[in-house]
């Protein structure tokens, strides 16, 4: 099996897209913190469909976690990773050191407000500054032609589009619907830090979702309502603790509080020692 093409710098990759680039090939880049699941290898499935390059960048990134998060435990495995990468017929991997992304200390920093404020970013202050700016660094580094990111981040995927339209980024935003595990769990690379009851009790998120989304597309136009329900489901589970759990417009992410266009349920949750997030888009009849 041929090892799978691994580039630790910024120079080493740009060399190896520039062929690519110069017989006007298009490249799609998936960018991944590792600790690869069938979800990263959707997106890859996508960008492998339809493009000439599939450029997948792995980089832990620190400017994303708070001083109390979760980065020094943050699942890796290199090994298994490129395993996986090399089976799904991956052009190159992307895979900088802190040093190589972060040569200097960054004065410059890319904040959207108030997109990247709300909801999640209340919980996590800072947190999208940093998946904005890591990502932007990204696409300046690879100059891909598409990229690829979950649905199951929503706000980290709204985030992105907007910073993209916002700069003009010459990218394509391509979202990927959430894969789940048979029993509704949505798949991240976090879930392996549960232990096997907090994995039963993270269940109860995606039968919330799926509870708020029935109530919806059954004509129920309450937000509150909706969310009361499901609070209560989530609360019947002593192994979650609800963190946050918000109706918003599909678009911009705005809380709404009549569900008359389309909208999407964002669910933040601890799970032992894990911050989980789900999501789920629903329809008002
Ligand atoms: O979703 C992730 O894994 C990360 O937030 C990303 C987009 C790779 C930026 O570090």
């Amino acid at each position: 099996m041929r090892p799978v093409d691994r580039h630790e710098t910024i120079d080493a990759l740009r060399t190896a897209l520039r062929e690519a680039r110069q017989a006007g090939q298009s490249v799609g880049v998936v960018p991944t913190m590792g600790y690869l699941h069938d979800g990263h290898l959707e997106l890859v499935r996508r960008a492998r469909a339809e493009n000439d390059r599939v450029v997948v960048t792995i980089f832990v990134n620190p400017t994303q976690f708070g001083p109390n998060e979760d980065f020094s435990t943050y699942p890796r495995d290199m090994e298994r990773d490129l395993a996986l990468l090399d089976a799904a017929k991956v052009d190159a991997v992307f895979t900088p050191g802190v040093e190589a992304m972060y040569p200097q200390p960054l004065q410059t920093t890319i904040s959207l407000k108030p997109l990247g404020d709300m909801l999640i970013g209340k919980v996590r202050p800072g947190h999208f500054s940093g998946v904005a700016t890591v990502v932007a660094k990204l696409f300046n580094i690879v100059q891909p032609t598409r990229a690829y990111f979950g649905e199951k981040d929503f706000q980290q995927l709204t985030v992105i589009r907007r910073m993209v339209q916002d700069l003009n980024f010459p990218v394509e935003i391509v979202g990927v619907p959430t894969v789940r595990e048979a029993d509704g769990l949505a798949m991240s690379s976090r879930n392996v830090r549960l232990s096997p009851d907090d994995r039963r009790a993270a269940r109860v998120l995606s039968a919330a979702l799926a509870e708020g989304a029935a109530m919806i597309e059954a004509g129920e136009g309450d937000a509150a309502r909706v969310v009361a329900q499901m609070t209560t489901t989530i609360a019947a589970e002593p192994g979650v603790a609800l963190r946050s759990l918000d109706i918003c417009d599909s678009r911009d992410l705005s809380v709404v509080e009549r569900i008359d266009r389309p909208v999407v349920m964002l669910v933040t949750a601890e799970v032992g020692p894990v911050l989980l997030i789900d999501q789920r888009e629903a329809r008002p009849v």
